[in-house]
């Protein structure tokens, strides 16, 4: 099917933000993370986006499609292929940050949460060492 996006850039050298549309071929059961990713990949490498699980779990690729906010990997781009619709994308996140804030600290991740909940009990039981170590000392 043939799609088009327009979608907000920004440079950082400059500061400027420009509204740049691109078109392309994309299969029928492409989602919008899918045509991001066809144009990053035939059109426009310098284009960033965050995603991650494609399975909308994560919510890395959440993102602004005509003032609303979506998931790219949740949303079928079929039916706006077929009215004709150019949809305006926006808040795609940080360029330099591709994994995001939530990824970054692990707070998804079962094995980062573990090893933060291991430390804390360490540092709990350090606590209590020293406090029974500072009575006896005192007492
Ligand atoms: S990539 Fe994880 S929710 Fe879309």
């Amino acid at each position: 099917m043939q799609m088009a996006l327009k979608i907000w850039r920004y440079d950082s050298a400059t500061g400027d933000r420009a509204l740049k549309e691109y078109e392309f071929d994309a299969p029928e059961w492409a989602t919008l993370l899918d045509c991001l990713d066809i144009v990053k990949d035939k059109q426009d490498g310098s284009l960033a986006f965050r995603k991650s699980c494609r399975m909308m779990i994560c919510g890395s690729c959440g993102m602004r499609m005509d003032g609303a906010a979506v998931l790219a990997c949740k949303t079928r781009m079929y039916d706006i292929a077929q009215e004709g619709r150019v949809p305006v994308i926006s808040a795609m996140g940080k360029p330099s940050d591709p994994q995001g804030p939530r990824r970054r600290h692990g707070s998804f991740s079962g094995r980062s949460s573990r090893r933060c909940g291991r430390g804390s009990s360490r540092a709990t039981s350090a606590r209590k060492t020293a406090v029974s170590t500072g009575s006896r000392r005192s007492g």
